[in-house]
């Protein structure tokens, strides 16, 4: 498929860690948009039977999302230092700390997945695949898409062969989707201008949309679509925890960390993300593991102070309504807001 063949342009990010659902996916794509199944920290078994979940709703195209395996270095000392400091909460909490471990998030069994099922859309985050894992994910019949946060990684990404690029600007809510953790702080507007001189593949934007003038913005900027994906957060159909929903309303601040996870991701500002924040060293997926069950205790007993909250800077404007309600009024409002714009007396 192709994504000007959209109804509306709208793609619902995937969200990995317990917002996605097949409901919330299926829901967007019945409405016209394109919802998104987040494979990461899921199995290979359960993503399978989340996407006959989704087909069980609908027909319409949907996509799925893969974590590329990382590959940056670990300095297993800090790891080792960053668990030592994380113990009172560990004790507090009544757990033990996760333990760290080599993890590829099911790499190989997850292609073989969306390749069998034939998904219409798959997108990676995190890095870059080889020509041959591109090539062969298309040749199962999918569109490709790779996320960037720089123009050099945008490059790279046509190089290997993807077919669209999804940017993602440091606006956006949850990890930074670049090939390596320090990759790109580009703001959106800037990073989708300069990827679109650049490369000639068409660019999804994320970062910070989430109401129908965002989507115009960046589709008058060039952008096929718009990825949203603190927007869907608060829909019923999500997956997120009441203690999240709660905070997307009631927090102000969000920021870019290393504490939960061990790779930048940004969230509202908690307790957990200033006590730890400059502690945290760049180590995923060990410290994603480490603190794992800290996050777990806390989502259950409701303790918004230590849950990852991700969150995009444009939290506020995220409202509590169905997915499918929300992809028809974002569209309606986007062209809305297109026409305007056009109205305004320009030169003579
Ligand atoms: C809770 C949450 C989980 C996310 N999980 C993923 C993921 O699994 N894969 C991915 O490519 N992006 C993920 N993202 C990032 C989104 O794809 C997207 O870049 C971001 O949501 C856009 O910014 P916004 O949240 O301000 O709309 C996640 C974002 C959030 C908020």
């Amino acid at each position: 498929m192709h994504l000007m063949a959209l109804p509306y342009p709208i793609v619902q990010a995937p969200l990995a860690g317990g917002p996605s659902t097949p409901e919330l996916a299926a829901a967007v794509s019945d409405a016209g948009g394109l919802g998104f199944l987040a494979a990461g920290y899921r199995s290979a078994e359960d993503l399978r039977a989340d996407i006959k979940k989704v087909r069980a709703h609908t027909r319409a195209p949907f996509g799925v999302n893969l974590f590329v395996p990382t590959s940056d270095p670990v300095d297993q000392a800090a790891v080792d230092l960053y668990a030592a400091k994380l113990r009172g909460e560990a004790e507090r909490s009544g757990v033990d700390l996760g333990v760290p471990r080599d993890d590829d998030d099911g790499w190989q069994a997850k292609l073989a997945v969306v390749a069998e099922e034939r998904i219409a859309v798959v997108s990676f985050t995190f890095g870059l695949p080889s020509r041959a894992v591109i090539e062969g994910v298309r040749d199962s019949g999918a569109y490709v898409m790779v996320t960037v946060t720089t123009p050099g990684e945008a490059a790279a990404a046509h190089q290997a062969g993807a077919d669209a690029l999804v940017a993602q600007g440091i606006e956006a809510g949850g990890h930074r989707g670049g090939f390596t953790d320090d990759s790109g702080d580009y703001g959106l507007l800037v990073l989708l201008r300069l990827v679109l001189r650049s490369t000639p593949l068409p660019v999804v934007a994320a970062g910070g949309i989430a109401d129908g003038e965002g989507i115009a913005a960046v589709l008058a900027a060039g952008a096929v679509a718009a990825q949203l994906g603190t927007a869907f957060l608060r829909c019923p159909e999500a997956g997120t925890s009441a203690a999240h929903r709660e905070a997307l309303s009631s927090y102000d601040r969000t920021a870019v960390t290393r504490a939960f996870t061990g790779r930048r991701a940004r969230g509202l500002v908690n307790r957990f993300l200033e006590e730890y924040d400059d502690d945290a060293p760049s180590a995923y997926p060990q410290v994603h593991q480490l603190t794992a069950p800290l996050r777990a205790a806390a989502r259950k007993s409701g303790d918004a102070g230590t849950i990852n909250l991700w969150a995009g800077q444009g939290h506020r404007l995220s409202e509590e309504v169905p997915a499918g309600e929300l992809v028809r009024r974002l569209g309606t409002e986007a062209r809305e807001a297109l026409t305007r714009a056009t109205r305004r007396p320009f030169g003579h």
